[in-house]
């Protein structure tokens, strides 16, 4: 939120949707916790803007990893989309830590997060919970990073619930998790499927969860799609808004009163973690709320990816001021072999591809050398941000790898994860030019709150 609190001039498209002046911050009754982390936070704000957003990943216990479980890529799209991200935290950014606590943590040993699974692992998971055990929920966990991130999630013991475009869809994946991790807790609501394209079908669901019973102790917001020709949702919003922002946005809105809950269950905040994308550094140009179903405006199928992108951040802030019991992230996963190029180069999804093959050639080296990860690397701040204790106390922040935040990050840190294009303000004229803050102009909470009105209103006859 320190990108917010700065960003006062917007870009000529957001400015339309958000002139007036920045009204009066919300008043909010914060639980100790909350307020030590805002305590916390103002501390962030005093501390110089290199490590003013770097924080501490924990060692943990999954095993280590490498295969892909889907495939193809938005590496292509690279480029054009300006995507990407950056591998676990390096030893520079351990000297940006906060705190002593954080510190002794980073210094261990093993302070990165764990990916899964070398192919031939198998990884037996801790005993099926009980009923009242409290579950991650992952959309879009059939594919790319959201399955990856359900079956590491998984081996680290946490009950997923898999929310999958149909209940087939989510028993595929519940079975290809369970080769892989033997007892693991997964749980598939029988007759319910998340169509995200259909606001119905998301109150369906929502209401199905509900009435399972099943405690929630995360959301992640994790379904997506990258650059589709123009369509339209059932309720004809354009197709990246209504999926990758509207569906998401009215999930949460049924199911952060579970998430508040948490804290009574466990004495544990509640998480919500939505998986952005750097391709959001595009929001000046991209975001328009008086626009956002693209009736106004020519169409671009990649402008309005970057817009959906920088929703699902406002949509984050928004919720970390609105809800304080609850911890609430977005993060951009890095540059993925996924399927998420399927309407762009179809050849390369995961159909067409052998990407543990692929991963043995010249150019698959090449490209891990560049940064270009696979879905299990991808998923890895998923699984910080849903699970690891270090990510508890953040909100209101944008991870490009576990426990590093951007603006924030290192050049080591970029060149780490593949993110190398990536400003840090230290290069030549940069920080003159207020780089790379200003590519989050469009991060403001001004922006955050017309979003979230517009977009409560849209849901309002969906409201599970
Ligand atoms: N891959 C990258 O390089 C990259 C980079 C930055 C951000 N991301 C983000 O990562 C997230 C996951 O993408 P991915 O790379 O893992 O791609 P993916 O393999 O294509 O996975 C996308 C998931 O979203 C689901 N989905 C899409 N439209 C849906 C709908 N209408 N209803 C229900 N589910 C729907 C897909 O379900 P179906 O299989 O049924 O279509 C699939 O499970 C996205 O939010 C994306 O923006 C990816």
């Amino acid at each position: 939120m320190l990108a917010i609190s700065r960003a006062s001039a917007l870009s000529p498209t957001a400015s339309r949707a958000s002139r007036g002046s920045e009204p009066a911050r919300r008043r909010v009754a914060v639980p100790a916790r909350a307020a030590a982390t805002a305590r916390r936070r103002r501390a962030i704000a005093t501390s110089s803007s290199r490590d003013r957003r770097v924080v501490a990943p924990r060692a943990s216990s999954s095993s280590s990893s490498s295969s892909s479980s889907s495939s193809s890529s938005e590496a292509a799209a690279a480029a054009a989309a300006a995507d990407d991200a950056s591998r676990a935290p390096s030893a520079s950014s351990r000297r940006g830590v906060l705190g002593l606590g954080a510190a002794a943590l980073a210094s261990t040993a093993a302070a990165r997060v764990p990916l899964a699974f070398a192919d031939d692992d198998v990884v037996v998971a801790s005993p099926s919970p009980a009923a009242a055990r409290g579950a991650v929920l992952v959309t879009g966990a059939n594919s790319g990073v959201g399955f990856s991130a359900a079956k590491q999630l998984a081996a680290r013991g946490e009950r997923v619930v898999l929310a999958c475009r149909t209940v087939e869809k989510a028993n595929v994946a519940r079975t290809a998790i369970l080769e892989k991790v033997p007892g693991a807790a997964i749980d598939v609501l029988p007759a319910a499927g998340l169509e995200m394209a259909d606001l119905a079908s998301v109150s369906d669901y929502a209401k199905a969860f509900k009435d399972s019973g099943i405690p929630l102790n995360v959301l992640v917001c994790n379904a997506g799609i990258m650059a589709v020709p123009l369509g339209h949702t059932r309720q004809n919003h354009e197709m990246h808004f209504g999926v990758n922002h509207l569906a998401h946005f009215l999930l949460q809105d049924a199911l952060v009163p579970a998430l508040r809950d948490r804290v009574e269950r466990d004495g544990k905040r509640g998480r919500v973690v939505a998986c952005s994308s750097i391709a959001n550094t595009l929001g000046d140009l991209a975001v328009d709320l008086d626009d956002l179903d693209w009736n106004d405006r020519t169409y671009n199928e990649w402008t309005a990816y970057c817009a959906s992108k920088a929703e699902n951040v406002l949509m984050t802030d928004q919720l970390a001021i609105r809800e304080p019991g609850i911890s609430s992230n977005a993060f951009h996963p890095g540059i993925v072999t996924t399927n998420l190029v399927r309407y762009i180069l179809p050849d390369l999804t995961a159909e067409n591809r052998d990407p543990e093959a692929e991963a043995q050639t010249r150019n698959g080296k090449m490209l891990k050398k560049m940064g270009i990860r696979d879905a299990d690397e991808g998923a890895k701040t998923h699984v910080w941000l849903a699970s690891d204790p270090a990510a508890e106390d953040v909100s209101g922040e944008f991870f490009i790898d576990p426990g590093v935040t951007y603006p924030g990050a290192t050049r080591r840190q970029l060149v780490d994860g593949g993110d190398w294009f990536l400003l840090t303000g230290e290069e030549f004229g940069a920080r003159q030019l207020g780089m790379p803050d200003k590519l989050f102009e469009w991060r403001n909470e001004r922006n955050g709150e017309v979003l979230w009105d517009k977009s409560m209103e849209m849901i309002s006859k969906y409201r599970a």
